[in-house]
């Protein structure tokens, strides 16, 4: 199934003809069709600008910008235009602007400044989504509706005393009474023991420690509060134009927001993705979060935003290299998208993104960008018959945000030094260096697709899910200090792993944090050794057998890494889990997509009549290798088998028949 009606893949950007006199517009339409745009985002800040004064409508522009789109064959991703709330909203009511946790009303002069919570700002939202689609519904641009702009960035928690008022009914929905809160939130301890939810605020500045049930339903109340400005222009849009399908631009992998439900509201998934091109890995950094991205809804997603070179906003805002546009774009084609879309079209002459990259630099055509500009859309153009073609994975981790959450509560923890993204991706790299497709599954998914799941981490672990992880047949690997505590962060009865005890044959004793600079040494039972940091566990085998021990300091002798039937368990931060993943890998009979030298990325996705092998090169020198199977490289035409190298921050996309026929 396509993301929307245009067809092949999708290939544009951020358009903002309004930073422009519209004799530049024929000439932005001209170069797009050049590049073979087919896509362009249009007014995510325009709201000033279509609603200079409250009701009072300015269209016209708008209009001939839409109108010249479609005339050129360019399909609109049309934004509600509700990312930034005009400046008249804010004078009229300055309550619509967010609050910090020390009670300081933040200034309009930047973007995204709302309270999620207010409802002046909210029916600004839906007035002004209604008028855009009763004025663009029957627009034969409109393709997709493109909602706020990159929640949670900016703006992500508010703390004023709407906001409160707004928790505490989102309190009052869960808790039902003011003791089912008083249980939840542990409210015995630090004599926090509330009589009425009117007594409740948001985790403000305290005097110390907030109580981590409070900051982990906050949490959970500020993600979902965004959710509800998002499905409440969503309710609009369906109404006038129910068959246009509508998304909002993700962030990636983001702490603050529970990806899993936000995905459930939308039609399709959209992502932004600006990995560091300073950091040579971070190719694989971001190839975590693309595979979240179609883990999300299990189907094709679109790249909505992407830098063509350099970014504006880090310390130093390095460009990307000759080749690196191209291959990031393929990249995101390897692991599911049907697009790929940039942050922006034409660069800024001025505000905070005047040095922003950009699809058409300031320099014009005669740029190196525009030369990449041309080529991508050259490769898009040949990679059509991908679009609606989907990867699958035989692997799968485990992502959770209450765990997320929970973990990473700013305080009161055995250690602050355990990060969830770093512990899934020491799991993901390895599994991505051998070629191997991953998906990301919550804990309470169905897992019988998989062959292998592994749980980096699941501090925080409900009975359903523990249920969910015990009832599943495949190898199963959980990282440590998990099963720590239910919903509400209350510790499980017994300790860890709580409701996984039975399921992995032990309990942990205790918690044994390794201070920083510490390396605790492990023994697997063929006699090498493994080096785990920043966290250990005394552990008690209740069935399961040790297959790895300490080999030194208090822990010496102790079991490390245990295994019960199916079920592996990781007791410590290991800095390396390759021996632990290669045994989970061969029990459970998973195969890499392609054999792999150093540098180089696989991605498969099937299609109806046939299989597409993405082979990524992000070294520097050419590398060599050889296919498991013959097929035509879609890039070149040329058919190839046997041994093949692929060039410095080249690519080969190979069309091969289905992997039962070959
Ligand atoms: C102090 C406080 C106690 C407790 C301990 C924990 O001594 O008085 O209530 O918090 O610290 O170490
Ligand atoms: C985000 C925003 C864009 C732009 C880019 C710049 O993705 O959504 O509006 O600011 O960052 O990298």
């Amino acid at each position: 199934m396509r993301l929307t009606r245009v067809p092949g893949l999708l290939f544009g950007g951020d358009y903002n003809p309004e930073q422009w006199p519209e004799e530049v517009w024929a000439e932005d339409a001209k170069l797009m069709v050049e590049a073979g745009v087919n896509m362009a985002t249009v007014a995510v800040f325009s709201w000033s600008r279509l609603e200079p004064r409250p009701g009072e409508y300015d269209f016209g522009w708008l209009d001939r910008v839409l109108d010249l789109l479609h005339e050129h064959g360019i399909a609109a991703d049309l934004a509600t235009a509700t990312a930034t709330p005009p400046p008249w909203l804010v004078r009229e009511h300055p309550e619509t602007m967010p609050v910090d946790a020390h009670g300081t009303r933040l200034e309009f002069g930047s973007r995204q400044g709302y309270c999620p919570s207010s409802p002046i700002f909210r029916a600004a939202t839906v007035r002004l989504a209604r008028a855009m689609a009763e004025r663009y519904g029957n627009h034969p641009a409109l393709a997709m509706w493109h909602i706020g702009n990159e929640y949670a960035d900016h703006t992500l928690e508010c703390f004023c005393d709407e906001s409160a008022r707004h928790f505490r009914r989102w309190l009052t929905d869960r808790y039902a009474d003011i003791d089912g809160l008083n249980a939840a939130w542990g409210t015995s301890c630090w004599g926090q023991h509330y009589t009425d939810f009117g007594q409740i605020n948001p985790p403000r500045v305290a005097p110390g420690p907030i109580n981590p049930a409070q900051v982990l339903d906050w949490r959970r109340f500020c993600s979902d509060a965004l959710l509800e400005c998002f499905e409440a222009e969503k309710v609009v849009l369906r109404e006038v134009t129910p068959d246009i399908p509508v998304t909002t631009n993700f962030m990636s992998i983001l702490h603050g927001l529970d990806y899993w439900k936000w995905a459930a509201a939308e039609d399709f998934v959209s992502d932004d993705a600006y990995p560091d091109p300073a950091d040579p890995t971070s190719h694989t950094g971001i190839a975590l979060s693309y595979d979240l991205m179609r883990s999300l809804k299990r189907r094709p997603w679109l790249l909505l935003e992407q830098a063509p070179s350099a970014v504006s906003w880090r310390e130093v805002n390095v460009p990307k290299p000759p080749g690196k546009m191209r291959l990031d774009s393929l990249q995101a084609l390897a692991h599911g998208a049907d697009g790929v879309m940039f942050f922006q079209w034409r660069q800024a002459h001025y505000g905070p993104e005047k040095f922003h990259s950009a699809l058409l630099p300031h320099g014009g055509v005669q740029t190196r960008g525009w030369q990449d500009t041309l080529r991508l859309g050259g490769d898009l153009g040949k990679l059509a018959e991908i679009a609606g073609t989907h990867g699958r994975a035989d692997v799968a981790l485990v992502l959770d945000w209450d765990s997320w959450w929970g973990l990473e509560a700013p305080e009161s923890m055995p250690t602050k030094r355990l990060a969830l993204l770093r512990l899934m991706r020491t799991w993901y790299e390895p599994l991505h260096a051998l070629g191997i497709t991953v998906d990301l599954t919550p804990p309470d998914r169905d897992l019988s697709d998989y062959r292998l799941v592994i749980a980096p981490n699941l501090y925080l672990c409900t009975e359903e899910s523990a249920a969910n992880l015990s009832a599943y047949p495949g190898e199963l690997v959980v990282g440590s200090f998990s099963g720590v505590v239910d919903a509400a962060d209350r510790i499980h009865p017994g300790g860890a792993p709580g409701p996984l005890r039975e399921l992995l044959g032990l309990s942990v004793d205790e918690f044994w944090p390794l201070a920083d600079g510490v390396e605790q040494s492990v023994r697997y039972a063929d006699g090498t050794t493994g080096t785990a940091t920043r966290w250990a566990e005394w552990i008690r085998t209740e069935g399961a057998a040790g297959i790895a021990e300490y080999a030194d300091g208090d822990l010496a002798g102790q079991p490390a890494i245990t295994r019960l039937g199916r079920a592996t368990y990781v007791g410590c931060a290991l800095e390396d889990v390759t021996p632990v993943l290669t045994d989970a890998l061969t029990r459970a009979g998973v195969r890499p997509v392609a054999d792999l030298p150093p540098g180089v990325e696989a991605g498969l996705r099937t299609g109806p009549d046939a299989d597409y092998l993405f082979l990524l090169n992000h070294g520097t020198t050419t590398a060599a290798l050889t296919l498991r199977a013959p097929g035509t490289d879609l890039l070149t035409g040329r058919d190839l088998h046997g041994s093949i190298e692929i060039g410095p921050r080249d690519a080969v996309v190979l069309r091969t028949a289905h992997e039962g026929e070959k």
